[in-house]
């Protein structure tokens, strides 16, 4: 069956007055994309993420273990310790597909699926009332550290340890690096379950190995749709066809908007559920182009929501920034706004509308002010919110960030300025 097409429109963008050369930028793509491609089997280049949308073992050990764990009944909960690209994948994942509601619902209405929470930070309240607030003999830890030591991880890691009277260690799975650091350590010694993560794989590329899809299957996403969906992606990456390679428009409007004066790149999906799928991508964009003085500033806004804050500011503030809107065509469970007008004549304006189509209305009427203000912007259309269509589009943004970093002359796959803090940190704690 024919799913659709994710789509990019440029009309918002190429009417203004940022100099753009695609046409003259091809050879410098196919260079930046080859480079990538021919390095993907070496630990150093750090760019083993590509390898990760063919990798069906890993797909295949994910669903086995998953489904032995949803049949067995142990678990109602899933508890994710992480942090950084070990957590904010999986909360993209999971908030954009099952919406961030829900471990609210039942658990019939969630198939048996585990619910899920996520400590990804060391907020002592959030910590103590995520823990409470679960049956936590009923729960599964996920402890998630490619490093296998991050501070952050450990130390939640070690009080929930410490709030369980059964044993601990085996109510977890360790996803961390084989042959090194302290959860791999640890997890030989206790016995606990583990997955790994490939070491040319970074934090924030790695949302396609176990560190995203193992909470997504346990919380009943389809990863085979996922599967699908990057492997159809990583084929668009590969061509040079740049009316077709959504990943290299993305990345070159970018470095054009950029090398014109416009620091700032604004993601903006039209969907409440896709806040979490925002923040994926600043800490992708941030940590991997935010290098040697260079690099445009992402930021996060959410339509219809910032219609009523940011927008102004995207109107009538600095023109300093590209806008990329992000549409979903079909929205899911959509709703029909009743018609009330015998109560009131102004109400007849919105009687018998679809809340999804009213919302997309609102997209295309902001993009409109935008671009008669001459305030770039780009948008991508997804024909549905589906794990086939957003895996697709997180993997366009993977890509667009690695040639985003070969353009501006980068390396988007270390992070050095995160470093220094750690140790004084570590040395503070000592
Ligand atoms: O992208 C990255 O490399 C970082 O954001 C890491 O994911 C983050 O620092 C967490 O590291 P670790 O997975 O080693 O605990």
């Amino acid at each position: 069956m024919d799913k659709g097409k994710i789509k990019i429109d440029l009309s918002n963008y190429l009417n203004n007055d940022i100099k753009t050369d695609f046409a003259g930028y091809q050879p410098k793509i196919l260079e930046a994309i080859n480079k990538l491609y021919n390095s993907k089997d070496q630990t150093e280049a750090m760019t083993g993420w590509l390898n990760l949308p063919h990798d069906k073992k890993m797909y295949k050990n994910i669903t086995e273990t998953s489904k032995k764990t949803l049949d067995e009944k142990k678990y109602e909960h899933l508890l994710v310790i992480g942090i950084g690209g070990s957590s904010l994948g999986a909360q993209a994942l999971l908030e954009g597909l099952n919406t961030p509601l829900w471990s609210r619902l039942s658990k019939g209405k969630r198939k048996g699926a585990l619910t899920i929470d996520f400590i990804d930070n060391l907020d002592p309240q959030i910590i103590r009332t995520v823990l409470s607030r679960l049956k936590l003999n009923k729960t599964l830890f996920l402890i998630i550290s490619k490093g296998g030591g991050t501070l952050e991880t450990i130390v939640p890691m070690l009080i929930a340890k410490e709030w369980i009277e059964e044993d601990f260690y085996k109510q977890c799975i360790f996803v961390t690096t084989e042959g090194k650091g302290l959860l791999y350590k640890l997890g030989n010694e206790k016995n606990i379950p583990m997955f790994y993560i490939p070491e040319n794989v970074g934090g924030r590329y790695s949302v396609f190995s176990p560190v995203g899809l193992l909470p997504a299957s346990l919380c009943g996403l389809d990863i085979l749709e996922i599967q699908k969906g990057i492997e159809d992606a990583d084929n668009l990456c590969r061509e040079v066809n740049l009316k077709t390679n959504i990943a290299a428009i993305i990345a070159l409007s970018a470095y054009f908007s950029y090398a014109s004066g416009k620091n700032i790149f604004v993601l903006m999906p039209y969907s409440t559920c896709l806040k979490r799928f925002v923040d994926w991508f600043v800490q992708l964009w941030a940590e991997s182009l935010g290098k040697n003085t260079k690099g445009s500033t992402p930021l996060s806004a959410i339509g219809a929501t910032d219609q009523h804050s940011q927008i102004q500011m995207f109107n009538e503030g600095p023109n300093d920034k590209l806008i990329c809107f992000l549409k979903i065509n079909k929205h899911k469970r959509d709703l029909v706004v009743p018609d009330f007008s015998f109560e009131s004549e102004e109400l007849k304006l919105y009687a018998n509308h679809k809340v999804g189509k009213i919302l997309n209305l609102e997209l295309d009427a902001t993009r409109k002010a935008l671009g008669e203000r001459k305030r770039p912007n780009i948008l991508i259309t997804m024909p549905e919110l589906n794990e086939y269509f957003l895996s697709q589009v997180m993997y366009h943004l993977e890509f667009a960030t690695a040639l985003m970093g070969n353009l501006l002359g980068i390396n988007p796959f270390d992070q050095p300025g995160v470093e220094l803090a750690k140790k004084y940190t570590k040395e503070a704690l000592s």
